[in-house]
């Protein structure tokens, strides 16, 4: 099969690979990691009950760390058990975010393309090994790095998989109506969002987040108004016709081009530079996870995958290294007016 290599590819050793794998390189975080934990939420002792940290009861956990040394340090507890992956890494912009003369992050890689898939591709083995045997991983890029993305998937989700069924399921593409405008090209207009399965055996619920059928024509179906004013679309196959009411809902398909981009007075906006629509995360967690599921995101920035899997009755675990993104998050988590308990940890090596 065809495989991406770039100047020192090495596969990380993180533990749960098979030595052969382990053997083909020496990158990866080294060392044990361990999470400590700072503040948690409701404090200590307060909740009827959850005196103490996660053990007795579950809770959320929002990490401060780089994202290797955070997912080695869930791997002893958490290896082949996450339900579901969303992540929106940096896309190699070659930009500076910041909110308020704050830094968020840094997204330049000194215009090294080698460097960044290393880091990209320790960043995917390590959620591979997180990732449940039924499990989906979505990841979030654009033009600049999607097709790279898509052949280091295929190589970690498809390679030595133990089940047939194993690895890419939709290229998802998120249209968007701002900007991308440009006088030398097509305006640049859309998201890529790769769907991967570590086997044939995964959670889909298209028929929760399909679009409703409506009253607006967008086929070949026939349309026809009941006496009550109501809307019905029918259409004939193989001599049956298919008669569907305006309010059933159609299979959702790989182009989204029904969730807008925040604008800048969004009541949503955080102020994060690069915070993604809480629409766009409630149709993933919808589609691929069942209510108490675990879903993790490792550059979880505004909040949005734990606001959205809080809401929607998600276990979840997020991480982020930069500092304004814990704050952001953690205001956004205790603005939530219903909210399960969560702590806040930071990644410290082990001597
Ligand atoms: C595109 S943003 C994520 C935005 C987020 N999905 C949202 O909607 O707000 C990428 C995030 O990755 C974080 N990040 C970058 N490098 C990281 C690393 N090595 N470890 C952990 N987080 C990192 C950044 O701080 C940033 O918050």
């Amino acid at each position: 099969m065809a495989e991406l290599v770039w100047k020192d590819k090495a596969r990380p050793r993180t533990g749960r690979c098979s030595n052969e794998e382990c053997e083909q390189g020496s990158g990866g975080t080294m060392g044990r990691w361990r999470l400590v934990t700072e503040e948690c939420y409701p404090p200590e002792g307060t909740d009827g009950g959850a005196a103490g940290m996660p053990g007795e009861r579950w809770h959320n956990r929002l990490i401060r760390g780089d994202r290797s040394a955070a997912l080695a340090a869930l791997l002893p507890e958490f290896g082949a058990s996450i339900n579901l992956i969303y992540i929106d890494p940096p896309f190699m912009t070659g930009r500076s975010f910041a909110k308020d003369g704050q830094l968020a992050y840094q997204d330049t890689w000194r215009n090294d393309l080698d460097a960044y898939l290393q880091w990209l591709y320790e960043t995917l083995v390590y959620l591979h090994d997180l990732l449940a045997v039924d499990g989906s991983l979505y990841i979030h890029l654009d033009w600049r790095t999607s097709h790279y993305a898509k052949i280091m998937l295929d190589e970690i989700f498809t390679i030595g998989a133990h089940m047939g069924g194993a690895g890419f399921k939709n290229e998802i593409i998120w249209h968007y109506q701002s900007g991308g405008s440009s006088q030398r090209s097509f305006a640049r207009k859309h998201d890529t969002l790769l769907l991967y399965t570590k086997s044939a055996r995964y959670c889909f619920h298209g028929e929760r987040v399909g679009e409703r059928r409506g009253a607006r024509r967008r086929n070949h179906m026939r349309k026809e108004i009941g006496e009550d004013g109501r809307v019905s679309w029918s259409i004939s196959s193989a001599g049956r016709v298919y008669t569907y009411d305006e309010d059933t809902r159609m299979a959702p398909s790989d182009v989204w081009s029904d969730i807008s981009h925040l604008h800048q007075r969004d009541p949503e906006r955080t102020g994060y530079a690069t915070q993604k629509p809480l629409a766009l995360l409630e149709r993933i967690i919808l589609a691929s996870s069942e209510e108490g599921d675990l879903v993790l995101d490792c550059f979880c920035g505004s909040g949005v995958m734990p606001v959205a899997a809080e809401r929607l009755g998600r276990r979840w675990i997020a991480c982020d290294n930069s500092d304004l993104a814990i704050t952001t998050t953690r205001a956004r988590l205790l603005a939530e007016s219903q909210r399960q308990p969560f702590v806040v940890q930071h990644v410290e090596a082990v001597e």
